[in-house]
């Protein structure tokens, strides 16, 4: 098969070297890709929202098969428009990537079908929130944007100037722009984090192995809310028990609640949970792997990528068994200075062979250029340095290990990835 992966990022070259290792591939194309991707794939320069772009694409490389990775591309109707022209994609289509793409959806999802999440009100005026912030009373309180916003939208504010702030900047001067249109109010929870990819169908529901992310940009969790600065997978806190309870309160009843409401979702579907005193519960849907969630789970993947995905798309997941590696896996993000504000860009990156990788480890390109030969900074988040080992421990040490090899001018890493999960059990 020729396949084409939709994105740019570390995701996109964790999936791709994934599906290089598929005996059915004979030959991977990724739009537009990265500096890193190019090694691994051939890259081709069309925007990741281009639809007419990416399908004049697929059939002038006579492109059997798409996997659209980013959310916006998938929220826009891109599996929608390949596959209107008879080109299978993974993913799923407009309709049902609105579990991510609308929080007010997603809410009121979660509400109607009695999915365990935060209590929440939606307002589309900010004085109106407001009001009801303070006569709630209760901080931390959480506000979210309706709609995508690079992973942003999400403020948590200490007390009534920060929510006053929030609201202003999301629905006022449309920090986000229409996404911003109106917010979710939502109760702050408490307890570990867990994200649970789930390859899905409409018919089966198969969650992949679990895993931890570190959203905030410095170490002991502060500063701003980025991306991901780093994963562990598997997640010490998704005990089988838990797993359990996931899979009757929240898994096969989003599958159900989609379906009943029309929107069959086909792909991989992310659960953001947290593992609170009442239970777990869903902090957010996204319609789509996690970035870098996907850096430590795909490398554990031990069934063939590409079989998987194309059962998805033909609705038959529920013949596969997928099986997993024991063996943890760590992602340490290595971004540019100044991430996730402004940074720098064209800087070149030492220590990585010709091949854009470094001696014991699997390093995935998310924001890198290929110049004269040179691999250069192209983006926030650089490089995912991701590496296995025999128990979560060795799995980190080895990671930073890399990560010392590796350098560029003002680069930044947190030094304390994998330290709450190293931690479970004694919390
Ligand atoms: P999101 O972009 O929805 O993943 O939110 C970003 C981060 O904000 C999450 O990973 C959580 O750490 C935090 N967060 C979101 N919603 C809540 C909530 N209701 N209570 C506590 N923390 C939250
Ligand atoms: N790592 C979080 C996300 O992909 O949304």
């Amino acid at each position: 098969m020729k396949i084409l992966v939709i994105g740019s990022g570390g995701r996109e070259h964790a999936i791709g070297c994934k599906l290089k290792e598929s005996p059915r591939v004979e030959k991977l194309y990724c739009a537009p890709g990265n500096g890193g991707i190019s090694m691994d794939a051939e890259c081709c320069p069309v925007g990741a929202m281009d639809k007419e772009g990416i399908l004049a694409l697929a059939k002038e490389k006579q492109i059997d098969f798409v996997f659209v990775a980013p959310d916006d591309p998938l929220a826009a109707g891109m599996v929608d428009h390949l596959e209107a022209a008879g080109i299978p994609c993974f993913g799923p289509n407009a309709v049902a990537a609105q579990i991510e793409a609308s929080k007010v959806f997603s809410k009121g999802l979660m509400k109607k079908y009695g999915i365990p999440t935060a209590e929440y009100q939606v307002f589309s005026e900010a004085e109106k929130a407001l009001a009801y912030i303070r006569e709630n009373n209760t901080y931390p309180i959480v506000i979210k944007a309706d709609g995508l916003a690079l992973g942003k939208g999400v403020i948590i504010a200490q007390k009534e100037e920060e929510a006053a702030e929030a609201l202003h900047s999301i629905m006022e001067e449309k920090l986000f722009g229409d996404s911003g249109s109106e917010v979710v109010v939502e109760e702050f929870l408490t307890g570990p984090e867990v994200t649970v990819l789930a390859f899905t169908d409409g018919t089966a529901m198969c969650p992949m192995a679990s895993s931890m992310d570190h959203k905030r940009a410095y170490d002991g969790d502060k500063g701003p809310n980025t991306g991901g600065m780093g994963t562990v997978s598997p997640n010490p806190f998704y005990t089988e028990k838990v797993a359990a309870e996931c899979m009757e309160k929240i898994f096969l009843p989003t599958m159900h609640a989609m379906n009943a409401e029309g929107r069959k979702f086909k792909g991989c579907l992310y659960f953001g949970l947290m593992l609170t005193p009442s239970g777990p519960k869903v902090i957010e849907y996204n319609s789509r792997f996690g970035d870098p969630e996907t850096q430590v789970v795909l490398p554990r993947l031990q069934t063939d990528l590409c079989e998987i995905i194309t059962a998805v798309a033909e609705e038959r997941l529920s013949e596969l068994e997928i099986k997993w590696s024991p063996e943890p896996c760590a992602c340490v993000i290595m971004a540019s200075g100044g991430y996730p504000g402004s940074y720098p860009k064209g800087l070149e990156i030492h220590g990585l062979t010709e091949s854009g990788q470094v001696e014991g480890a699997t390093v995935y390109h998310a924001g890198t250029k290929l110049e004269n030969g040179k691999f250069v900074t192209g983006g926030g988040r650089v490089l995912g340095v991701t590496t296995k080992g025999e128990t979560l421990e060795k799995a980190l040490e080895n990671a930073y290990q890399a990560v010392e090899k590796i350098s560029f001018e003002g680069a930044m890493y947190r030094k304390d990835i994998g330290k709450r999960a190293l931690s479970a059990g004694r919390e």
